[in-house]
């Protein structure tokens, strides 16, 4: 059995928790604020102690390395990401970053030399916080995210990725660059909590992913007639916020009648101008995530929620902008990788279930560029996403003892 120090894991874990825009046991990193960049230098900095190459790349991907006795082999990578939404927990991306350097170290104190090196990938902003856009680091490096489009991406503050990458000192490196070369990987594995509820309630150790949801956003921009509470009679309004409240219950309806119970819909961001109590309000911003584990079945979704966005605002003589911001295709991985994992199951006495991914990830984009799988552990009750989100030491034990298995067997010993 490969030797996993989790005590030590833990506390790394634990450690990472406490770099944060919030006070414990809140994490909020979004990516490129002060506690996102001093959570990557952390990180950093403990890859060089474990004697990996680190590197960035122009987007804020950063990659540590563990030479391979062959360097004409393409290396096996493992990764995932650091930064959290608002309002998050410590292990969703962490488990799968300091999992996967607790992998390479035990391999390394087991006196395991790889034949092809192993890669570590932390990638930036899988969250949509700040562009409103996920898995922005994976989108470039697969090449799904053209360059003008992230050229044109804006926060809320209106600034753009150069210039917040300039700021995080990263302007010196070329986003032309990021994009990775057919072949660079020859198989990409992403250790992560399950963020659903299945496996603890089979009680099961692991997952093995064999699909991931396609998921897709759009922003929804609405502008109608504000004026005075008291003296704006309710005929002659034109109300923002009804409007919206109005395509947030189509977004939900859209996907309750989809006929799919795979089919998630969200308004998750509702933000209204100028948001004064006796202020009819005259904007309204939406933002609305849509899943599905098919695409026709999600797109005829989406495709719903626009016509009923269109019908309520005519109605409430309110001006709308719709934006599609992804509309990304599932993610099947890779079978003969999942059948690697298997085995590594078996061979450790581990039962696991292949299942699919409602959450997306990394992934999503990797599997477009290489072999790719997931390994699932479970977590409490199947939260994320939230402060109370919580695998067990036990549980993310077992998760890094099948990554490093597995990453063992995908490197092969020199
Ligand atoms: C990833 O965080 C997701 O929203 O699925
Ligand atoms: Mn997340
Ligand atoms: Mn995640």
């Amino acid at each position: 059995m490969i030797p996993i120090n989790i005590t030590r894991l833990q506390q790394e874990i634990d450690e990472l928790a406490l770099i944060s825009e919030n006070p414990a046991p809140v994490v909020t990193r979004v990516l490129f604020s002060a506690a996102d960049l001093k959570a990557r230098a952390h990180v950093k900095a403990l890859f060089q102690q474990a004697g990996l190459a680190v590197r960035d790349d122009g987007a804020g991907n950063i990659f540590a390395r563990w030479a391979g006795k062959d360097t004409t082999l393409p290396p096996v990578a493992t990764g995932s990401h650091i930064d959290a939404i608002p309002n998050a927990g410590r292990y969703d991306g962490v488990v799968g970053v300091l999992g996967a350097l607790e992998a390479i170290r035990a391999l390394q104190r087991d006196g395991f030399q790889p034949a092809r090196a192993i890669e570590l990938v932390v990638f930036a902003a899988e969250e949509p916080t700040r562009f409103g856009i996920g898995c922005l680091g994976s989108r470039l490096l697969s090449g799904a995210l053209p360059l003008e489009r992230a050229a044109a991406l804006r926060d809320s503050e209106g600034r753009s990725l150069d210039e917040l990458r300039g700021t995080a000192g990263l302007g010196g490196l070329d986003l032309r660059q990021v994009r990775l070369a057919p072949q660079c990987y020859s198989a990409f594995i992403e250790l992560h909590i399950e963020q659903g509820p299945l496996l603890e309630q089979a009680n099961l150790p692991i997952g093995i992913v064999e699909k991931i949801a396609g998921p897709s956003t759009l922003h929804v921009e609405l502008t109608g007639v504000g004026g005075h509470a008291g003296g704006v009679l309710m005929p002659g309004r034109h109300d923002a916020l009804l409007a919206g409240a109005e395509i947030a219950l189509a977004v939900e309806r859209a996907a309750l009648n989809s006929g799919s119970p795979d089919t998630v819909a969200t308004t998750g961001v509702f933000r209204i101008e100028p948001g004064a109590v006796n202020s009819v309000p005259c904007r309204a911003w939406l933002e609305i995530d849509l899943r599905d584990t098919q695409a026709a079945t999600r797109d005829a979704a989406l495709k719903r929620i626009e016509a009923a966005a269109g019908d309520i605002c005519r109605q409430r003589g309110v001006e709308f902008k719709l934006e599609r911001l992804n509309v990304d295709a599932p993610a099947l991985c890779d079978a003969r990788l999942v059948e690697t994992v298997a085995s590594v199951c078996g061979a450790l006495g581990l039962p696991f279930k292949k299942m699919t991914s409602r959450a997306y990830h990394d992934t999503l984009f990797m599997a477009q560029v290489c072999p790719a799988t997931m390994i699932f552990i479970p977590c409490r009750g199947g939260y994320s996403h939230r402060p109370d989100e919580y695998s067990s030491p036990d549980q993310i034990k077992c998760g890094v003892e099948v990554l490093a298995s597995t990453l063992a067997r995908l490197a092969g010993q020199a």
